[in-house]
C-alpha cells in the first residue's frame, strides 16, 4: 500500500492533481498489486487567507507519516509568491531533504515542438534542490531609507554540491552517457568555482561518463539551438529552474513536464508534481492541461516500486496525445477532463 498526501494547492493545481488521480486510480484498477490510498489536505493561499499560515504548524510531522505527497501547484495573487512558496513548498523540499529534483522533458509522440527542428529531445535535468541560491541567510536593512539594502546569501556546501552531482552522473551512466554542468563561474566567481571543482572531482569516479562544464546563459542558447546534444544536465538550484523550463518550452509546452522532488536516501517521502504553476489566467476554467500532473503521477509510481504501471501511465498519454486529444496550450480544444477521460481509456481499453 502506498499512502499518498495529496495537496492540490491554488488555481490550477487542483484541476490538474485531480486528473492525475484519476489516472493513477484507473493504474491500480488495471493492477492490483499497485495499491494506492490518498489523503487530501486543503493546503493553499485559501488556508492561509483563513489561517494564517500556508499548512498547520505541525504540517511536515504530518506529512511525514505518509510514503509520497503528489502536489498540483502553489501560489495566487492574494498572497505574495515569497510568503506562499516559503510557507509550503519550499520547507517541504528542505525539510525532507529532497534533495534532487528531477525534470525529464521528452518530445512526446503527437507533440509539436516550437522548434523547427528539434531532432531527439530526451534531457534530464537534475536540479539541487535543498540549498544554492534559494537560501534564507540575508535580511533586509535601513528599511524605507534612501540608504535601504537587501543582502541574500548563496549556499553551496561540499555535501550539497557532491551529493546531487553524484546522483546526476550515475543517471548519465545509466542513460546516454553524456552529462552537462551549469555553472556562471566567470561570473560568479566564489561559489560557482567551488561547484566547478566538486563538479571535475566526482567526475574522476565516472570514467565512461562524457562530462563537460558550460556556461548557463551560452547554455539555455544552445539548448533551444541544438536539444539533441543533451542528455543528462547538472545545475545548481537557480540555473536548474531556469534550465528545466527551457527544456520542457523545447519539447512542446512547459504543461507537459513533470518535476520529481526526491530524497533518494528514502528517509522522508518523496514529492511528485507538475512543474507549472497555478496558472491564474486560466483556473477554473476546466482547460488546464492535467500531462504534467499525468507524468508525475507515472513518476510517483516508478518511484514506488510500480515500474510496469509507471510506464503504463506514460504510454497512455502518449497515446492519448497521439489518438489527437489535445489542450489549448497543444494547438488543440480538449478540456482538461476530456484529457483525462483519454488517457484513461487508453489505459483501461476504451473510452
Ligand atoms: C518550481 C517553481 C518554484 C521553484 C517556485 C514556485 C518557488 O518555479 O518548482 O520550479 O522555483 O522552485
Ligand atoms: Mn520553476
Amino acid at each position: 500500500m502506498t499512502r499518498i498526501a495529496v495537496i492540490g494547492g491554488d488555481g490550477i493545481g487542483p484541476e490538474v492533481v485531480g486528473a492525475g488521480m484519476r489516472v493513477l486510480e484507473a493504474a491500480s484498477e488495471l493492477d492490483p498489486s499497485v495499491e494506492l490510498d490518498f489523503t487530501e489536505f486543503p493546503w493553499s493561499c485559501g488556508y492561509y487567507l483563513e489561517h494564517g499560515r500556508m499548512m498547520p504548524e505541525n504540517g511536515l510531522e504530518t506529512l511525514e507519516e505518509f510514503d509520497t505527497i503528489y502536489l498540483g501547484a502553489v501560489g495566487w495573487p492574494t498572497v505574495p509568491d515569497h510568503v506562499s512558496l516559503w510557507g509550503l513548498l519550499l520547507p517541504i523540499r528542505r525539510g525532507f531533504d529532497q534533495y534532487v529534483n528531477l525534470r525529464p522533458a521528452r518530445l512526446l509522440r503527437g507533440v509539436e515542438s516550437p522548434l523547427s527542428e528539434p531532432g531527439a529531445l530526451d534531457i534530464t535535468v537534475v536540479r539541487e534542490n535543498t540549498e544554492g541560491e534559494y537560501s534564507d541567510a540575508g535580511g533586509r536593512m535601513y528599511v524605507g531609507t534612501p540608504y535601504e539594502m537587501a543582502i541574500q546569501e548563496s549556499i553551496f556546501t561540499r555535501r550539497g554540491v557532491e551529493r546531487v552531482v553524484r546522483y546526476a552522473y550515475e543517471l548519465a551512466k545509466e542513460r546516454r552517457g553524456i552529462l552537462v554542468g551549469a555553472t556562471k563561474s566567470n561570473g560568479i566567481s566564489i561559489t560557482m568555482p567551488f561547484f566547478d571543482e566538486i563538479f571535475r572531482e566526482v567526475g574522476s569516479e565516472f570514467p565512461g561518463v562524457e562530462a563537460s562544464l558550460m556556461h548557463a546563459d551560452a547554455l539555455a542558447a544552445r539548448i533551444v539551438l541544438r536539444p539533441r546534444d543533451f542528455d543528462v544536465i547538472v545545475g545548481s538550484n537557480l540555473l536548474g529552474d531556469l534550465l528545466s523550463e527551457v527544456t520542457a518550452a523545447v519539447s512542446g509546452s512547459i504543461g507537459i513536464a513533470p518535476s520529481a522532488n526526491l530524497d533518494p536516501d528514502r528517509r522522508f517521502p518523496s514529492l511528485f508534481e507538475p512543474i507549472h504553476g497555478s496558472a491564474p489566467d486560466i483556473a477554473g476554467q476546466g482547460v488546464a492541461n492535467p500531462s504534467g500532473a499525468i507524468w508525475a503521477a507515472s513518476l510517483l509510481l516508478e518511484h514506488a516500486g510500480h515500474t510496469g504501471a509507471s510506464q503504463r501511465v506514460l504510454d497512455a498519454l502518449e497515446a492519448a496525445i497521439v489518438g489527437g486529444t489535445r489542450t489549448r496550450d497543444l494547438g488543440g480544444v480538449a478540456t482538461t477532463d476530456e484529457m483525462t477521460r483519454a488517457v484513461v481509456g487508453e489505459l483501461l481499453g476504451s473510452d
